[in-house]
C-alpha cells in the first residue's frame, strides 16, 4: 500500500497497534530508507487533536541517542502521520524470555541506556509515564530507543516543578504513589517503572499486578522477602539497586544521579558469566507463581480514583479522555520548539513528505531488503505449503480454545483469556517467503508476557511443522 500524498512510499507491514491507531514500517520504493509511521486517526477519540498535539510537540524537542527519531508530521482529513526512526531490532520486549528474562550483561546494558534517555527527559523537563519493555524499541546495533510519547508531559518549565495528579500509565509499572497520593513529583514516578523493566529483564515476569496494600506479593516486597519470586532469580548487586528504586516513599526513592553511582550500575559484567542465582527451571510451580503476578492492564480504571480523569497506556484500546489546560495544550512550549505552520522539525519540502535528506542518517538509507533485518522471537517458519500451514494452525488453536477469526486472505485474530482471566488477543499473519510460509504473530491487547507464553504453547503443539532455526528475516 502507498502513503497518500507521498510519492514513492509504500506502507509494507504493521509494526504495532494501539487504541491510537497504528504503526507501520514505511519503505521508499527507489532508496530501501525506511521510517516507522505513527498513523492516528483523530475521529477514534474526541479529545485525540489535543493528545496528539501533544505528543507532536514532545517529539520535536527531543534529540537523543537513546529516544526513537522524531522526523516530521503531516495531517491528511483526519489522519496524523508522524514520521519516526525505524527501529529494527523491535521491542525489547521481545528479548525477555518468560520466566528467564536475559543475561545480567544485556540487562545492564539496556538498563543503562533507558537512565540515559530517562535522565535526558527529565533534564528538558519532560515525563515519559509510560515506561515498560513494549515502548523501549531496539535499533539494529541493539541500541535502545525510547518510544511512544503518546502520555508525556512537561513537568518543569522554565525552572518550576509542577506535582502531577493524573493516573497514567500501565498499572504494574506504575509507582506506588501514583495510586495512594493525590499529588506526586513526576521523576521518581518514571525511575519507579524502570526499576519494574529490570525486574522483568533479570527475572522475566512482573513482580505485582500493582503496588498497594491490596496486593500480596507487593507486601512480601515491602517485607523484604527475597526469598520469593521473582526476587530471588536476581543477584545480590542488582537486588540491592532495586530495592532504591522500588522503594514506596517517593522522597526517600533513588534518584537518577545516584542510579549512576549505583555499585551493580557501574559493575563490570563479564559476557557469558552465568548468573548466580539462576530462574528455578520454569518448574510448573514457578509457572503456577508466576501466573499471579503477571497481568493485562486492561481493568486500570477500576482502581482510578474517582475525582480525577485517568490516562491509559496508548497501548491498550481503551478511551483517552481530555486533559486539562496545563497538561493538554503545548502552546506554552510551541514557540519554543516549532516556527508556526511548519510540520517538520527539519527543513521541509513542500512537495514531498520527506526530502530525502531529511532521512540521511536513517539506518535504512544504505541496506537493500534483505540487510534490513529484523529480530523478532514470536514468529517461525514453516515446512508446508500455506494451505497446510492455515489448516494445521486453525485445527491447534481451535483445540487449545482461542476463538479463531479470519480477519483477511493471510491473517486471523486469536482471541483467549490468560491465566488471569484478562482478555489477550492476538493476530497471526501467514506471510509467503523463499517458498516457505512464516507465521508471525503480533500482540494487539492483553500482557506481552503472556502473549509470548501464549505463543511458545503453539508453537510447541506445531513442532512437527515447525522449521527449526533462529529467524531472521527480513521485513519486506
Ligand atoms: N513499533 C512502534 N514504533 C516503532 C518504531 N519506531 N520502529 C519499529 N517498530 C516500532
Amino acid at each position: 500500500m502507498a502513503i497518500p500524498f507521498v510519492e514513492d512510499w509504500d506502507l509494507v507491514q504493521t509494526l504495532g497497534e494501539g487504541a491510537y491507531g497504528e504503526v507501520q514500517l514505511a519503505v521508499n520504493r527507489k532508496t530501501d530508507e525506511a521510517v516507522a509511521v505513527k498513523i492516528v486517526d483523530m475521529k477514534r477519540a474526541a479529545d485525540c487533536p489535543e493528545n496528539i498535539k501533544k505528543e507532536i510537540c514532545i517529539n520535536k524537542m527531543l534529540s537523543h541517542a537513546n529516544i526513537v527519531k522524531f522526523y516530521g508530521h503531516r495531517k491528511e482529513g483526519n489522519i496524523q502521520y508522524l514520521f519516526l526512526e525505524y527501529c529494527r531490532g523491535g521491542e525489547l520486549f521481545d528479548r525477555i524470555e518468560p520466566d528467564v528474562g536475559m543475561p545480567e550483561h544485556e540487562a545492564q546494558k539496556f538498563f543503562q541506556q533507558l537512565i540515559a534517555g530517562v535522565e535526558y527527559l527529565h533534564g528538558l523537563g519532560i515525563t515519559h509515564r509510560d515506561i515498560k519493555p513494549e515502548n523501549l524499541l531496539l535499533d539494529d546495533r541493539d541500541h535502545l530507543k525510547i518510544s511512544d510519547f503518546g502520555l508525556a508531559t512537561v513537568f518543569r518549565h522554565n525552572g518550576r516543578e509542577r506535582l502531577l495528579n493524573k493516573m497514567c500509565g500501565t498499572l504494574p509499572y506504575v509507582a506506588a504513589e501514583l495510586i495512594r497520593l493525590r499529588n506526586f513529583h513526576a521523576e521518581p514516578v518514571d525511575v519507579w517503572s524502570c526499576g519494574i523493566v529490570l525486574t522483568a529483564m533479570l527475572a522475566g515476569e512482573l513482580p505485582w499486578d500493582q503496588p498497594n496494600d491490596a496486593c500480596q506479593e507487593y507486601c512480601d516486597w515491602k517485607e523484604s522477602k527475597h526469598y520469593l519470586n521473582p526476587w530471588k532469580k536476581i543477584d545480590a548487586a542488582p537486588l540491592a539497586l532495586l530495592c532504591k528504586m522500588l522503594t514506596e516513599v517517593p522522597s526517600a526513592r533513588i534518584t537518577i544521579p545516584d542510579i549512576k553511582k549505583d555499585r551493580w550500575f557501574n559493575k563490570s559484567l563479564k559476557i557469558g558469566v552465568k548468573r548466580n542465582r539462576t530462574a528455578s527451571g520454569g518448574s510448573a510451580e514457578t509457572s503456577e507463581v508466576l501466573s499471579k503476578h503477571i497481568r493485562s492492564d486492561a481493568d486500570f480504571s477500576h482502581h482510578s480514583r474517582s475525582d480525577e480523569k485517568t490516562k491509559y497506556s496508548s497501548s491498550q484500546p481503551e478511551p483517552r479522555t481530555a486533559s486539562p489546560a496545563w497538561d493538554s495544550s503545548c502552546s506554552h512550549i510551541d514557540s519554543l520548539v516549532q516556527g508556526k505552520g511548519i510540520s517538520f522539525s527539519q527543513p521541509a519540502c513542500p512537495e514531498n513528505m520527506l526530502l530525502n535528506s531529511q532521512l540521511l542518517g536513517t539506518p535504512g538509507a544504505s541496506q537493500n531488503p534483505w540487510q534490513r533485518l529484523v529480530k523478532r522471537m514470536t514468529r517461525f517458519f514453516t515446512n508446508v505449503d500455506a494451505d497446510h500451514s492455515y489448516n494445521n494452525l486453525k485445527d491447534t488453536c481451535e483445540k487449545m480454545g482461542y476463538v479463531w477469526k479470519k480477519c483477511c486472505a493471510n491473517q486471523v485474530t486469536l482471541s483467549t483469556t490468560d491465566r488471569r482471566n484478562n482478555k489477550l488477543i492476538f493476530k497471526v499473519n501467514l506471510v509467503e517467503m523463499e517458498e516457505k510460509i512464516l507465521l508471525d504473530f503480533r500482540l494487539s491487547k492483553g500482557d506481552g508476557l503472556e502473549f509470548k507464553r501464549h505463543f511458545l504453547k503453539i508453537k510447541k503443539r506445531l513442532e512437527n511443522i515447525v522449521v527449526n532455526q533462529k529467524v531472521v528475516v527480513p521485513v519486506t
